[in-house]
């Protein structure tokens, strides 16, 4: 469905009724800031091979290789900025306490639209007190590195040196090379990050789900857990995906046209 005025109006007023609300998006809420995702055509695996670069097996072989191409992932990363709908759904986020957003992107920008939202709270009166980063990050961050066998983990925003192997990060606490905190194909994902998705999911009355292709679990099976238990489904994105059907309504358009539309307060 193409989103009308008469549709838009009944989509806000939903949300706005619901008590509680999941936000579920991936890598099509960052495609207007300019950060390719992956399915679409001329997305990232349509030019690059996961296997030889998005798994252990990759790394272990050729850990070079993997930091260059993620190297390369952070610095397109750290040149982008959040878009109108990262930043409505941070609005959204400041303006009630029983809104959850688990993402599949690991690019941090919805963390930035929130900085961003909160620092032009400062100036502004406001009773609100708690931790506005809510952003269950359910396939890591590719601005952290975490150790490959002892789990240390850290905030990296530095451009990472890929002349040699010897030159890449390793641990400050045991000496084993460092990796990109991101979950790679055939690895699990944190269990308590995806078990807080899921509770959030199934006690909200109505889940949003955004610019995803909905194929990669167990992620696509979140807004299910909302359906299961009497709720809705919302989806934002212009092209149909396996969720389309299950979906109360289908918004087709750009997550930073229909967002602020459906979430502006
Ligand atoms: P995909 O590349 O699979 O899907 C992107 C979705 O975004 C598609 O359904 C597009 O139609 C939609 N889209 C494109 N532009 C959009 C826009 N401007 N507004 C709204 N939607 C738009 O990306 P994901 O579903 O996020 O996992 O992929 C899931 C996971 O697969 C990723 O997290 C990554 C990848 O392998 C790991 O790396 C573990």
């Amino acid at each position: 469905m193409t989103a009308n005025g008469g549709t838009l109006r009944q989509v806000r007023g939903a949300i706005r009724r619901a008590q509680g609300v999941m936000i579920l998006t991936g890598a099509g809420v960052s495609a207007d800031s300019g950060i390719s995702t992956f399915r679409d055509f001329g997305g990232l695996w349509d030019r690059y091979r996961p296997e030889e670069l998005a798994t252990p097996q990759a790394f272990q072989r050729d850990p070079k290789v993997v930091w260059e191409w993620y190297d390369s992932r952070r610095r397109t990363v750290l040149s982008c900025r959040p878009n109108r709908g990262h930043k409505a759904i941070a609005q959204f986020l400041l303006s009630r306490e029983d809104v959850t957003l688990a993402t599949q992107n690991v690019d941090g920008l919805h963390q930035r639209a929130f900085e961003e939202a909160t620092d032009s709270l400062v100036m502004a009166p406001t009773p609100l007190d708690r931790d506005f980063d809510r952003t269950l990050e359910l396939h890591g961050s590719i601005l952290r590195t975490r150790c490959s066998v002892c789990e240390m983990s850290q905030q990296e925003y530095e451009s990472i040196d890929t002349s040699d192997v010897d030159a890449l990060p390793h641990c400050l606490d045991c000496g084993a090379m460092m990796r990109p905190d991101v979950v790679w194909f055939g690895e699990s994902l944190d269990g308590s990050v995806l078990e807080l998705a899921l509770e959030a999911a199934r006690v909200a009355e109505v889940c949003i789900v955004v610019g995803t292709s909905a194929v990669v679990q167990p992620a696509a099976s979140i807004p299910l857990a909302t359906q299961e238990s009497g709720g809705i489904m919302i989806e934002v994105n212009p092209e149909h995906t396996p969720l389309t059907s299950l979906s109360q309504w289908s918004l087709q358009g750009s997550s930073t046209e229909v967002l602020p539309q459906i979430l502006g307060l």
